[in-house]
């Protein structure tokens, strides 16, 4: 198969792409590049088989032209980033996937596997119990609803002879070419081994389900390769098995990879009202061939040996090289992005 995807310049991508090409599919990448250059470390089959350098806001038909399947990852990618920059996450998340989704139908292309986000459950509350893909959105961000919108602008295009699935995941941990440490496990993480101390700064109670990056690839190839036609259902929660966590087991997961640190759950920002636990049943059962293979454990144990390598400072814990939200403020703050988050110095 030839794949197209979409934000293959981030955080996931680089792994995803590895999984593509260990399963002999070609792939094409397509992103703006506002993380292009933060790559280390990057094997060859890391890298996309063709590249484009677009803004999917202006994406066309022409891109998708060949595509057998479309992976779409590009989007402003957590809740930090969306609540500075609402509008723009509204216009790149909603308008974009909605543009990509019209321009690849229109291209032919039949299948269409969307990056969604539990998220989307947000408020939801953990005594409501796990949710499965029935449940009601609760989202508290410009970033999650732009989730929902996404969703809905791709569902309205569905027919038979374009079907979009919709993978809902769990929040990511684990290494990439490139790293972030604006993800809870990473950061515990970051944080134990550069400082010694785990601060939670929220009570300790909302939980979380949680993923690996491989495990978010290996559900979109699953789904890329799946028969259009074939799927009793095209909306997927996507988790490991027994993943939903509470913030304070997150961090003691983090605290026994890393001996001799102490937790400090200090409390100071209260309880955070994104607390939900997510059913992950549908996709272990039913999305063929997905069989996640990591834990919170074997992820921390990954995350400690990155860190050994790459021993970030205290400065890099809050910089631009390892927090998204950082890197688009200072592309902003050096006129090298617009305040419509358009490059000023190359298309
Ligand atoms: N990381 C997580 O916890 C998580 C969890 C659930 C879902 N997701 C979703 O998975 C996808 C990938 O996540 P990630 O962590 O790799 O994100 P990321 O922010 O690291 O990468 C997103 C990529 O999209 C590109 N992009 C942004 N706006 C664009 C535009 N207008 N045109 C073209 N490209 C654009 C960026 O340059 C970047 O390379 C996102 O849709 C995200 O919402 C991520």
């Amino acid at each position: 198969m030839r794949v197209l995807i979409t934000g293959h310049c981030g955080y996931i991508g680089p792994v995803m792409i590895r999984l593509f090409h260990q399963a002999g599919h070609e792939v094409v990448g397509y992103d703006t590049g506002y993380f292009r250059d933060q790559i280390e470390d990057a094997s060859k089959d890391c890298h996309p088989d063709r590249e484009i350098a677009g803004d999917i806001r202006n994406i066309d038909e022409a891109a998708f032209r060949g595509i057998d399947a479309v992976v779409h990852l590009a989007a402003l990618s957590n809740d930090p980033m969306g609540d500075i920059v609402a509008a723009k996450t509204d216009d790149i998340n909603t308008g974009g996937t909605g543009r990509c989704g019209a321009m690849a139908k229109k291209a032919g292309v039949r299948r269409f596997v969307m990056a969604s986000s539990c998220s989307l459950y947000g408020a939801s509350g953990a005594s409501a119990g796990a949710l499965d893909e029935s449940a009601p959105f609760a989202p508290v961000s410009a970033y999650a609803r732009s989730k929902v919108d996404g969703e809905a602008a791709l569902q309205a295009l569905a027919d038979k002879d374009f079907e979009p699935v919709l993978l809902r995941n769990a929040t990511a941990y684990g290494v990439s070419a490139r790293t972030r440490l604006d993800l809870v496990l990473n950061n515990l993480m970051a944080y134990g081994y550069t400082t010694g101390v785990i601060r939670v700064l929220s009570d300790g109670t909302p939980c979380r389900p949680m993923v690996h990056i491989e495990d978010i690839s290996r559900a979109a190839l699953c789904a890329a390769q799946a028969p259009v036609g074939g799927l009793k259902h095209t909306v997927f929660n996507v988790g490991g098995r027994n993943c939903n966590y509470t913030v304070r087991e997150i961090a003691e997961i983090a605290a026994a990879a890393l001996p001799g640190c102490r937790i400090e759950i200090t409390g100071e920002t209260g309880g955070d009202p994104r607390s939900y636990k997510v059913d992950f049943t549908r996709a272990l059962t039913e999305l063929p061939g997905f069989d996640p293979q990591w834990n919170l454990e074997k992820g921390a144990a990954e995350l400690l040996a990155w860190l050994k390598l790459h021993k970030p400072d205290a400065d890099d814990l809050l910089g631009e090289r390892y927090i998204r939200l950082k890197r688009i403020q200072t592309l902003r703050s050096s006129g090298r992005i617009d305040a419509d988050f358009r490059w000023t110095d190359h298309g």
